[in-house]
């Protein structure tokens, strides 16, 4: 047994990154038994997602839809805003009550949420029909605590220390065209409201050249398209003892046969020039980029120590704009924040007034258990943060519409990824400036590039149709 700690995962020391081989169990004890894996969160949570599903299927299990069907159910949880605890929690109740029918099956809690003292605590002490809680950092372990299962007892292993690196990690991933790539696992910038420092432990990146190798390898498997994943990409490389930075990485990675390579997610604090000169130059790195603003007010920008004030964010912003040819830029912005005013909220809106993004994610703040913003006075009542959320909403979604209305009449190269879920008559795939496209074309054109005519533009989406064979 062992509890995350608070203090332990605030803690950046010197202590040397170890990289470690993956160890993975092959075993038939599960043969033809199922698992669920629901998995919540942000993109990398979707990656270790893929990690879990090996080691499940390395026991012996197939996937299950239904939670109903399944001997081992594990939930990859998200720590990030309050609602995300709630719904983990919601479903944990579904879950206490087919325990009750069903003593055997197996629950494991993993993810972001296990990573927290109080949430640990909080299992241990009021749901002891979850079995298994394992870290961000004990990924690899779960399939022994799996085998060590007992349904009487409960297993708790998750560490606070600063972590170290895996690798040739198995993964059974999600997509045979997209793939998720680590470059970069953890975050040092302690911005002040987040958990993803405490959750996720120090900066640590991966090798130059084993990244290389796996998007080579990738590359030689057919895939189309690999996302760099990193809290903080541009980090890359500084704490290697190699004097490589992100830059040299992209440039690497751009030169490997993969057709298309995105990365997320950057922050506008130490985003260099040469950056954005390999961005321009290599036409397999994705005119997209993720540049999260959080606020515009610099007020706040100090509070939340982003570390760049709003007219450095604009002058990043208008720089990419000159430099990359048909870039587009989406963000993440959080309203509500501690102090916040209706004079920093404007402040808000004008930058997206300058900036016209091509989309945004907006959040209302919500105070993380640890984290210094959660201490902050915070006097502006709910109802008019949220009034605030809308108005932005309204803004955002205004240039959302406005930049994809420019696309109407236009040819641009789109990766087909699958049917349409909304009409199973069409196909649908991103264009390199990551819009979301419903294609009209042929189902053999999953998994490739091609030229589309958009015919539609709405907020959210394109619609268009396919004009000729794949682009080589
Ligand atoms: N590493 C990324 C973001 C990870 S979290 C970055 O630095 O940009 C994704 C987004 O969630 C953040 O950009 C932020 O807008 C939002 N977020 C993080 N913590 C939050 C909190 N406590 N309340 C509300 N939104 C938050
Ligand atoms: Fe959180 Fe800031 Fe790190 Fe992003 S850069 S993960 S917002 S602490
Ligand atoms: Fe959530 Fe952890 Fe990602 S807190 S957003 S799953 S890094």
């Amino acid at each position: 047994m062992q509890l995350p700690n608070l203090k332990k995962a605030k803690e950046r020391t010197n202590k040397e990154v170890k990289y470690e081989e993956t160890p993975l169990i092959t075993n038939n004890k599960f043969l033809g038994k199922k698992y669920f894996l629901r998995t919540y969160g942000c993109q990398m949570n979707e990656h270790d997602s893929e990690q879990i599903a090996s080691i499940l299927e390395h026991l012996g299990m197939e996937p299950c839809e239904k939670l109903e069907e399944a001997d081992v159910i594990v939930l990859n949880t998200c720590a990030i805003r309050e609602n995300a605890h709630d719904k983990v929690f919601g479903y944990l109740g579904r879950i206490k009550h087919l325990k009750k029918d069903r003593p055997d099956v197996i629950v494991c809690i993993g993810g972001c949420m296990s990573q927290e003292e109080g949430v640990a605590n909080e299992l241990l002490h009021r749901h002891p029909y979850v079995n298994i809680v394992f870290g961000t950092h004990n990924i690899h372990e779960l399939g022994k605590m799996i085998l060590e299962a007992d349904q009487n007892k409960q297993d708790i292993e998750v560490s606070s220390e600063e972590g170290n690196v895996f690798e040739h990690v198995n993964y059974k991933r999600a997509s045979h065209i997209t793939a998720w790539v680590n470059i970069i696992y953890g975050c040092d910038k302690f911005c002040t409201y987040c958990i993803v420092p405490y959750t996720r432990g120090k900066e640590r990146s991966r090798k130059l050249e084993e990244i290389v190798s796996e998007v080579e390898k990738l590359a030689a498997e057919g895939y189309q398209e690999v996302t760099l994943l990193g809290q903080n990409v541009n980090a890359y490389g500084h704490d290697l003892k190699e004097n490589v930075e992100f830059s040299d990485l992209l440039e690497a990675v751009a030169q490997t046969k993969i057709p298309r390579i995105r990365f997320v997610t950057s922050h506008p604090w130490n985003f260099t020039d040469k950056m954005i000169d390999i961005i321009a130059k290599y036409p397999n790195v994705m005119p997209y980029i993720h540049l999260p603003l959080q606020s515009g007010s610099d007020k706040i920008l100090k509070l939340m120590g982003r570390r760049y004030t709003k007219e450095e964010y604009i002058a990043l912003f208008k720089k990419m704009k000159e430099r990359i040819p048909n870039v587009a830029i989406s963000t993440d912005i959080i309203v509500g924040f501690p102090g916040e005013t209706e004079e920093d909220f404007l402040e808000t809106l004008e930058v997206v007034k300058t900036c016209e993004f091509d989309g945004a994610y907006t959040f209302l703040f919500s105070p993380r258990e640890g984290t210094p913003a959660a201490k902050m006075k915070d006097e502006t009542p709910l109802e008019e943060k949220e009034e605030r959320l809308y108005r932005l909403n309204d803004l955002v979604n205004f240039y959302s519409k406005q930049n994809n209305d420019k696309y109407l009449h236009k040819t641009v190269p789109v990766l087909l990824l699958g049917v349409s879920e909304k009409d199973p008559n069409k196909l649908y795939g991103y264009t390199d400036t990551m819009k979301l496209v419903n294609v009209i074309a042929p189902s053999n054109k999953i998994g490739k590039i091609i030229d589309v005519y958009i015919t539609d533009t709405k907020s959210f989406s394109l619609d268009g149709e396919m004009i000729k064979e794949e682009t080589p």
